[in-house]
């Protein structure tokens, strides 16, 4: 059965008709991070999910993972490894295409961040189509590191994006339906 806490997180996720085009329902978390008690029950549910799994490396994804990974990483004492959007890196970067509906995007994450053997978790707002987030698989796994999971706030079931996960574990608080 479902945690109390779910409730309350999935009501303050505002949901946005035909944003940022038409036909999209944007999911926005940043009124969950209005509410502080909200707020924190997400990070607390993640925490006490992932806090004796020797998780090493947090790696949160452009931009919203970065709101959600750090306190994450912080409280199971692990680092955090940020995946950024092209050319933002100073760094020797490893690099990952992924397919948008229109057209391709990429991540990119530092060589020297991530240990081959290190444990890793995959943390962002929301997966939709699930390219993003097996992206951010792909470089950790070409680090070297294994995935031990992936973790988001909001799932879009419609969009199977699990499929895209080559049977790696997602885990997500609110499935958006
Ligand atoms: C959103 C969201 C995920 C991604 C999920 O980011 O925060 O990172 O889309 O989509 P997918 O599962 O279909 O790949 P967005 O592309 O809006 O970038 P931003 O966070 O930099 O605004």
């Amino acid at each position: 059965d479902q945690d109390p806490r779910i409730y309350a997180i999935q009501s303050r996720i505002r949901v946005v008709p035909n944003f940022p085009k038409p036909g999209i329902m944007f999911q926005d978390i940043t009124t969950l991070l209005l509410d502080p008690k909200a707020f924190k029950d997400a990070i607390d549910l993640f925490v006490e999910r992932y806090k004796d799994k020797s998780i090493s490396v947090v790696a949160g994804i452009e931009a919203r993972g970065f709101i959600f990974g750090p306190p994450i990483a912080l409280a199971i004492g692990a680092k955090f490894v940020p995946l950024r959007k092209p050319n933002k890196l100073p760094g020797k970067v490893f690099k990952q295409e992924y397919d948008l509906e229109y057209g391709s995007d990429c991540l990119e994450m530092h060589i020297e961040a991530v240990e081959a053997g290190e444990r890793a978790l995959v943390v962002d707002d929301l997966i939709a189509t699930g390219g993003t987030v097996s992206a951010a698989m792909n470089l950790l796994e070409r680090a070297g590191a294994e995935v031990v999971e992936c973790a988001c706030v909001i799932e879009i079931p419609e969009l199977k994006g699990k499929e895209k996960l080559n049977g790696k574990p997602l885990y997500v608080l609110v499935e958006y339906r």
